[in-house]
């Protein structure tokens, strides 16, 4: 094939066909994603909504490369996920998605840039100090990067996981409650980092929130209950 991966803009990010995700618990079979069919434009930002154990999560792992479905069909990036092994998953993230979880993932025994530079050291890179230096620069934090997580505040912390899923320049950015545990005034705060660094960079965003505001910035919402979408607004994006 000629290039996918320097794909054109014509194609999808995230294309999900008849995605669905059977669990087994000691209580039965969980039907936690029943169905699921979704296109993401690169370059949009989709707010995804719904109540607790709708499945956004789980929507989001399995973009992510984290989990797989039982059935249907995953393609993000030009890749078609289904059938790759754990290594090709990894490769996949690596080159292609940032994550910024809800509870931010942080090593607690790194250092603030070591958090950000290993992952870019693992895959290779040689200037990883210096990406990771530029990449917490970006977010404010140019004066904390010899702190620990538990030297920071929750929000320096969120910085710093934001930092970390940017710094090596993904397509896709995938991010759980990036605000849930902030309050406010950070909360926005990150908001302004996270859609300036995206348009800055082009990123597709796919943004789990219970946050009205957070909601509002993106482009379209989609609604997720009980496994299924079921509704979809869009949005006036504004300029
Ligand atoms: N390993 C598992 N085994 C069984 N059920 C699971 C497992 N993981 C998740 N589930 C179920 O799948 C459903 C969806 O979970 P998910 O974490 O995606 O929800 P969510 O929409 O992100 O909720 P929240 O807003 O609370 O984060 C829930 O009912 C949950 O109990
Ligand atoms: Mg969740």
């Amino acid at each position: 094939m000629n290039s996918p991966d320097r794909s054109d803009t014509a194609e999808p990010m995230i294309q999900l066909a008849n995605v669905t995700l059977n669990l087994r618990s000691a209580a039965g079979e969980v039907n936690v994603l029943r169905g699921i069919d979704l296109s993401v434009a690169a370059g949009e930002a989709v707010g995804l909504v719904g109540p607790s154990g709708a499945g956004k999560s789980t929507l989001m792992m399995i973009a992510a490369g984290l989990e797989t479905p039982t059935t249907g069909r995953v393609r993000v990036a030009g890749q078609d996920l289904t059938g790759l092994g754990e290594d090709a998953l990894a490769r996949f993230r690596r080159d292609h998605v940032g994550i910024v979880f809800q509870a931010f993932r942080l090593v607690p025994t790194m250092t603030a840039l070591e958090n950000v530079a290993i992952p870019l050291e693992l895959a290779g890179r040689s200037d990883a100090f210096e990406a990771a230096e530029t990449a917490l620069a970006n977010v404010g934090l140019g004066a904390r990067t010899g702190h620990y997580p538990d030297q920071l505040s929750g929000g320096e912390q969120q910085r710093v996981a934001i930092a970390r899923a940017f710094v090596s320049a993904p397509r896709l950015l995938l991010a759980d409650e990036p605000t849930g545990n902030l309050d406010g005034k950070t909360g926005e705060t990150i908001i302004e980092l996270l859609f300036g660094l995206a348009r800055d960079h082009g990123t597709t965003l796919l943004l789990i929130t219970h946050d009205p505001v957070l909601a509002g910035r993106c482009d379209r919402v989609l609604h997720i209950a009980d496994g299924r979408i079921i509704e979809q607004d869009a949005r006036q994006a504004a300029e």
